[in-house]
Order: structure tokens, then C-alpha cells, then sequence
């Protein structure tokens, strides 16, 4: 069908991995910690308001402990919103991204100006793991642009962190910090590392 057509070519191009694709709104579960359950409802309210968070440029910022299920979360939005609104959505992680920045200087004829280019206008930007690099000024100004750009055009962005609000300043620099709050609501999520009690309960 050409409506599933599409939405397995946006899945294409996502950047979401195999084990990504199972991350869905169904596969978790809201009753292993309260701000499990809280998180899965503010979600769905994202997702509820998405007309006017996409326009407004609203995006989502989950901060928590390892494991806490901040990816999987906002895979799930991700997940949600093409197969549902057909939305052209780009997972990035942010070590990887830099990498692949870094890369340019030895690498001269990678295209890496395409790639950031969909990277800075995706429809949707899920930038994992920010703050997970020690943040040196080359880092922080890279990522500075990329959040610049998608706040001066009012493009949604998801990030996942394990940085809070307080901390963020200081780790990527006040301008930045303060886009990415003014951009994004703040989901929290805290708890026992599921990849760690998941390996107990195998036990
Ligand atoms: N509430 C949950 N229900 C089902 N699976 C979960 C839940 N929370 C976490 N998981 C699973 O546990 C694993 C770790 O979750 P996830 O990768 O989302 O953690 P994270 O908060 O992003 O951690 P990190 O800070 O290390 O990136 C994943 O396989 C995820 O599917
Ligand atoms: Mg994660």
C-alpha cells in the first residue's frame, strides 16, 4: 500500500537501528516508577498537541539516570509520529555526530555538509545523548549551531541527556542552554537501570 510505502521509507531514513524500531509507546511499561507513569503522560500529551507543538517548535527533553528509559521514550515519540503523521524524523546521537564532524578534517571527501544539512532541517531531530562528550569550545560550538538553526526556524528537537537543567549551562554554554530550554518541555525520569534489573530477573 503506498501509505505503508511511505511510512517504511521514512523508517529508512530515520537512523533508528534494528533494536530502535521495537522502541514503541506499547512495548513500555509506565508502572516500573512513578516518573515512568508520569513520563508516558506527558508523551502522549506531545503527542496529543503535536499540530501545534510542530509549529510552535516545540520539542521534548528527557533527562535521568542510565537506563531509566529516556531512549526508549523518545524513540517511541519518534516511532508515533511517522507512522502515524508522517513525519520526516532524524535520530542522531550526539557522540556520534561529532565523530562523524571530527571526520571531516582527516576526510575532506565525505559528505558530511549533506548530512548535517538534514541534520539542522529535519521536519524532527532526536539528538540522543547530549552531554555524554566532555565538552570542549569546538563541541560546544558545533552544537550550538545545530540548536541555533532549529530554534531560529522553530523545528522541533528531542534530546535525551543525563545533564539536568542546572548543569547544562555549564556543560554546553549559556546560549545553548538557554534555546534548549525555552524549545523543549522537561520529562524526568528516574529509577533503577532497566538494562541492569532486566539482567536480574534473568538470574
Ligand atoms: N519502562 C520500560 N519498559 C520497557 N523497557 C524499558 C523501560 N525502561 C527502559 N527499558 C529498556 O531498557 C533499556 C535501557 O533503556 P534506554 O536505552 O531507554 O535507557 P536510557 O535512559 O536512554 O539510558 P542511557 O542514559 O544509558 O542512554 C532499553 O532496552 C529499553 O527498551
Ligand atoms: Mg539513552
Amino acid at each position: 500500500m503506498r501509505r505503508n510505502a511511505r511510512v517504511g521509507a521514512l523508517r529508512e531514513k530515520s537512523g533508528l537501528s534494528k533494536r530502535m524500531k521495537g522502541y514503541t509507546l506499547t512495548s513500555f511499561k509506565p508502572y516500573v516508577s512513578p516518573a515512568a507513569a508520569r513520563a508516558v503522560e506527558k508523551v502522549q500529551g506531545y503527542l496529543k498537541e503535536w499540530d501545534e507543538n510542530r509549529s510552535a517548535g516545540r520539542g521534548l527533553y528527557f533527562v535521568g539516570d542510565v537506563g531509566t528509559g529516556k531512549t526508549h521514550l523518545a524513540v517511541a515519540v519518534m516511532n508515533e509520529l511517522i507512522a502515524r503523521k508522517r513525519v520526516p524524523a532524524l535520530f542522531v546521537t550526539v557522540p556520534e555526530l561529532l565523530d562523524n564532524m571530527r571526520g571531516t578534517y582527516n576526510n575532506p571527501g565525505r559528505n558530511i555538509d549533506e548530512w548535517m544539512d538534514s541534520v539542522k532541517n529535519a521536519d524532527l531531530l532526536l539528538l540522543d545523548d547530549l552531554g555524554a562528550e566532555r565538552a570542549n569550545d569546538w563541541v560546544r560550538e558545533r552544537i550550538f549551531v545545530i540548536v541555533n538553526h532549529r530554534y531560529r526556524e522553530e523545528l522541533p528537537t528531542i534530546f535525551t541527556s543525563n545533564t539536568g537543567p542546572k548543569d547544562l549551562a555549564a556543560q554546553l554554554g549559556e546560549r545553548t542552554a538557554s534555546r534548549i530550554i525555552s524549545m523543549c518541555d522537561w520529562i524526568s525520569l528516574e529509577g533503577e537501570d532497566y538494562r541492569e534489573a532486566e539482567v536480574r530477573r534473568g538470574l
